[in-house]
């Protein structure tokens, strides 16, 4: 226990280490930040000190901290109506927030089924996939192909999908039908290969699999794991027509990839594509309240209403008034402060802050498109050398700690590959990004130093 802490502060951290277990993380929660405050790009934690949100916390408070417009629509909403369904009834914020996201989202998706997070939203649609293709007559479409490393989430359908290992091991034997392809490592291509070889991929495995077999693809548009994989050209548009041709539903994994994150409402929209059912979470209330979102094409639901079937799917908290509320007023924010714009307008300067770094003698590549980057670190950046497995793992050990003594949140992860990812806030600007700037220079250099001394 740190003796310069104030009392209260003590306090809480022996309750936390006693009580309250981290995800992903130690069951005791003990030695991690107590963040108490937030405004714009900034945290306060309890000591007083102000850390820079590079990460919008894990990639969702989007419009930033401390919007005391949104406050407000949640407690306006709790006190008019607290709690409705949408199971048998509907309630006014739910209804007019389905109506504006099915304005929102690309294409023929115009049917909006609330979840209350990204995993419920994979979990939503993965079961809608299937009776969608039963109501067909295809009730054999049970599998789902997802890509190496993307991370779908934890529940047991969507953790089929998730092809992290480290998270799905412990856990086996899972829900079937999850199989996995390559993703778009754009810099570890070699030189002559189809750049598109990675949708064939996609291909080849549901040839393998027998593609009366499989029900979906999902994929995000660029995969945060491994470190903001961005797709080359034209890939959407091959894994989309091979869906096509194979009568397998095409899911736009959208749960960081939405809500301006990419200077776009959807990824669809940033990579030219229509998928067939979106799913999403986090930026859509900017994470002031828990709610996700599974928004479906009216291709995909027409079956439904020719059987008049209905999808024997629900959760309590799905459509949550004071949810709904809350994504209505984000929604008002990013309009009118027109942050799908802003977002467009400096990814640039994001982009040339972070290739500003590529001096430091262990940043490999840096990556990623609107708010979304992330830099790779390898031992030698001419050859793409990468770190042995136990250095890697020393080189993020060090980094996630150093960053945060430095005053930055973001994420330091090893996928096989150390990588640093970033994802401020939307409103976010170039006195952000010199500050995250510094702070990399700083902890990278030293973590050079480190591996040199
Ligand atoms: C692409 C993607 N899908 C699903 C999830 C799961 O979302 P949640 O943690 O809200 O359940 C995440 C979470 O990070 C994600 O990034």
């Amino acid at each position: 226990m740190d003796a310069t802490l104030a009392p209260a502060s003590t306090a809480l951290r022996s309750l936390a280490a006693r009580h309250l277990m981290t995800h992903f993380g130690p069951v005791s929660a003990s030695g991690v930040p107590v963040y108490v405050r937030g405004e714009g790009c900034h945290v306060f934690d309890d000591e007083g000190r102000r850390h820079l949100d590079g990460l919008s916390m894990l990639f969702c408070v989007n419009v930033g901290h401390g919007r005391a417009e949104l406050a407000e629509a949640a407690a306006a909403q709790a006190r008019e109506l607290a709690y409705a369904t949408t199971w048998d009834a509907v309630h006014p914020p739910a209804v007019e927030l389905a109506a504006r996201i099915a304005g929102l989202a690309p294409g023929d998706l115009n049917r909006v089924f609330f979840t209350s997070g990204g995993s419920e939203s994979v979990e939503s649609a993965l079961k809608l996939a299937r009776v969608h293709h039963q109501l067909r007559g295809e009730s054999r479409r049970v599998k789902v192909i997802a890509r190496e490393l993307a991370y779908h989430g934890t529940t047991a359908g969507a953790l089929a999908a998730t092809g992290l290992p480290s998270v799905r091991t412990p856990f086996e034997p899972l829900a079937p039908g999850g199989c996995h392809v390559a993703h778009t490592d754009e810099y570890r291509r070699p030189e002559g290969r189809d750049p598109l070889w990675a949708a064939a991929a996609i291909e080849e495995r549901l040839q393998f699999e027998g593609a009366e077999t499989v029900a979906a693809v999902i994929l995000e548009p660029v995969q945060n794991s491994g470190g903001c994989l961005v797709p080359p050209d034209g890939y959407f548009a091959r894994v989309r027509e091979i869906c096509d041709r194979h009568g397998v539903l095409m899911i736009s994994d959208d749960t960081i990839c939405s809500w301006g994150r990419l200077g776009t409402w959807f990824g669809g929209q940033r990579f030219d594509y229509v998928p067939d059912i979106i799913t999403t979470a986090k930026g859509m209330t900017s994470a002031y309240v828990p709610m996700g979102a599974m928004i479906v094409a009216d291709s995909v639901a027409e079956p439904f209403l020719a059987h008049g079937a209905s999808f024997a799917h629900g959760l309590t908290f799905g459509g949550h008034p004071v949810g709904a509320a809350v994504a209505l007023a984000n929604l008002d924010v990013i309009e009118r402060e027109d942050l799908l714009g802003h977002v467009r307008r400096h990814e640039d300067d994001l982009r040339d802050e972070l290739e500003g770094l590529r001096d430091v003698p262990i940043v490999g590549d840096v990556r990623g498109a609107g708010f979304f980057w992330g830099i790779e670190l390898v031992a030698d950046p001419p050859t793409k050398r990468p770190f042995a497995p136990d250095v890697a793992a020393g080189v993020v050990g060090f980094l996630g700690p150093e960053l945060q003594r430095r005053g930055l949140i973001c994420r330091a992860a090893d996928r096989g590959y150390p990588v640093i990812q970033l994802a401020p806030p939307l409103i976010a600007g170039p006195e952000e990004f010199a500050e995250i700037g510094r702070i990399l220079r700083g902890a990278l250099t030293a973590a050079a130093a480190r591996l040199e001394g």
